[in-house]
């Protein structure tokens, strides 16, 4: 054989296995414009496709054969950690969310993506995996922010309809140089002041207008702002979630949602800068189970009824989960002036572990300290603290119950609670103002400022929810 014929066999060779390759993935798609998308991309400058577009090395989450797999780095993604593959990412997604069949964006192992603040949108045909294996990150705080993008969100997806996030890689939200702004609460010491400048820091992932959603198994770290944001969204599960980030990290709430309903937050560990879960206005059936929370603000039901909103929650269940190292245990918090109510909650099993206030209802939610009184607010009734084990901070009382003045707290239940202190003496007086409520057990400390019965002047008519 002359060298010639040699180079033309290998050529030859070279040219079927690229065809087959392409066709294999081109016979999923119908619609000619899915074709000319895919050849672009497939073709040169590589001259050998991608291996891991054609068969995905990882095995983890119950990814179905039939799915078609979009390696963002057969997009022209690099991942070398510095390099901005935004357009490799929006194109692997434009063309999964096109695709008849579900169908996977692969973001493997072992490489680093930097992404833009992006909004990833639907609806897709079908349903949608993110199967993130490898690590992403945005610009490297807020200098390095593109100007003209929104200094408020950093990954959104928006009216999406089933999709999942999962993987065993990092979303590394590069918070820091966001915390340290002039105008947050500095994190060397936080002396209430809160110097003026810009102040916006995006949350990390955002799920907007959306349902059907899973989120699974990422550890994510270091946020900006909120972790996770729910909102306008319907059937969420989150399951085996890590949410990494310091305790002095201003605003980092691990998983806030707000007008969002039917959601599961199960077998997650959360460490962070402010509340573990916050549950906002227009959330209703949720249910929040073995979450270790801590450090953290604890898992909170508001701030609700800010500048006078009505806000209404109900059906929330928060149980078998631990609670450590945190300034508040379970909390509702609502602003003064608001309307709508809060009802129907259950805190149940719940182990606190050197908790500032592990059981807390404050209707005087205040961030300036200067918040005038005001004749309205969001009404709290039918919660159920049962089962709530161990100990506090002995700098507050363990159960403070701060009602509003004109809007009393009713029927709200304490059931085998047991508080101590983690060291030193024992805070003997609860704090209750305006609160009904009964205790069905012996409570440890007692709660005896709980008023009995219920108001008279409560009117089931002036409660619309
Ligand atoms: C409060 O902290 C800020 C930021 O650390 C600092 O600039 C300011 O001087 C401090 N103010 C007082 C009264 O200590
Ligand atoms: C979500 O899933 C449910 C069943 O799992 C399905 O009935 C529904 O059509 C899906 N989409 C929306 C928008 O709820
Ligand atoms: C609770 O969640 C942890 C992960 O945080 C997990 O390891 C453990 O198996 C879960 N427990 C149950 C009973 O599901
Ligand atoms: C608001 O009401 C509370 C409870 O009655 C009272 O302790 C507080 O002093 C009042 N604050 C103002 C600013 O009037
Ligand atoms: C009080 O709340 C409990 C649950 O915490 C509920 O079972 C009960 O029906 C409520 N009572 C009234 C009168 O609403």
């Amino acid at each position: 054989m002359t060298f010639s014929w040699f180079f033309i066999m290998v050529f030859f060779l070279h040219f079927c296995f690229f065809f087959l390759v392409t066709q294999g993935r081109l016979n999923i798609h119908a619609e000619p414009n899915h074709l000319h998308i895919i050849s672009r991309i497939s073709f040169p400058p590589s001259p050998a496709p991608d291996e891991a577009a054609i068969s995905p090395s990882y095995s983890a989450g119950p990814v179905h054969y039939t799915a078609n797999f979009f390696n963002v780095r057969s997009f022209g993604a690099v991942g070398d950690g510095t390099r901005d593959d935004t357009q490799a990412f929006k194109m692997a997604w434009d063309t999964a969310c096109e695709a008849e069949e579900p169908a996977v964006v692969l973001v493997p192992e072992g490489y680093s993506f930097m992404i833009q603040s992006t909004i990833f949108t639907g609806p897709c045909k079908s349903a949608t995996t993110f199967q993130i294996d490898g690590t992403v990150m945005p610009p490297d705080g807020p200098k390095s922010w593109p100007k003209s993008y929104s200094k408020r969100q950093w990954l959104v997806f928006y009216r999406i309809d089933g999709m999942k996030m999962q993987g065993s890689g990092v979303i590394d939200g590069r918070g820091e140089k966001w915390w340290n702004l002039p105008c947050k609460p500095h994190k060397h010491g936080n002396n209430g002041t809160q110097n003026s400048g810009p102040c916006d820091s995006p949350a990390a992932i955002r799920f907007f207008l959306s349902s059907n959603l899973t989120v699974q198994g990422l550890i994510v770290k270091n946020s900006p702002q909120f972790h996770f944001r729910f909102d306008g969204c319907q059937n969420v599960h989150v399951e085996s979630l890590t949410i990494k980030t310091p305790a002095y990290s201003p605003n980092t709430d691990g998983i806030h949602i707000e007008n969002t309903n039917h959601v599961k937050i199960y077998n997650s560990l959360i460490s962070n800068g402010d509340d573990c879960i916050s549950i906002g206005a227009g959330s209703y059936n949720v249910d929040i189970r073995n979450i270790t929370c801590g450090p953290s603000h604890g898992i909170s039901i508001g701030s609700l009824g800010n500048h006078n909103s009505r806000a209404c929650v109900s059906d929330i269940t928060v149980s078998d989960s631990v609670i450590k190292t945190s300034n508040n245990g379970v909390r509702i918090k609502t602003w003064q002036g608001g309307s709508g109510a809060v009802s129907r909650v259950i805190f149940q099993n719940i182990q606190m572990d050197t908790v500032r206030n592990p059981i807390i209802v404050d209707q005087y939610y205040c961030l300036s300290k200067k918040c005038e009184n005001q004749t309205s607010a969001v009404y709290v009734s039918n919660i159920l603290y049962s089962n709530i084990k161990g100990t506090y901070d002995v700098r507050s009382a363990p159960v403070h119950f701060a009602c509003s003045d004109s809007v009393p707290c009713t029927n709200l239940t304490l059931s085998h609670v047991e508080l101590i202190p983690s060291k030193g003496k024992v805070v003997r007086d609860p704090v209750c103002w305006n609160a009904y409520g009964t205790m069905l057990t012996q409570i440890i400390p007692p709660v005896l400022c709980l008023l009995e019965g219920s108001p008279l002047t409560m009117r089931q008519s002036e409660v619309l929810c």
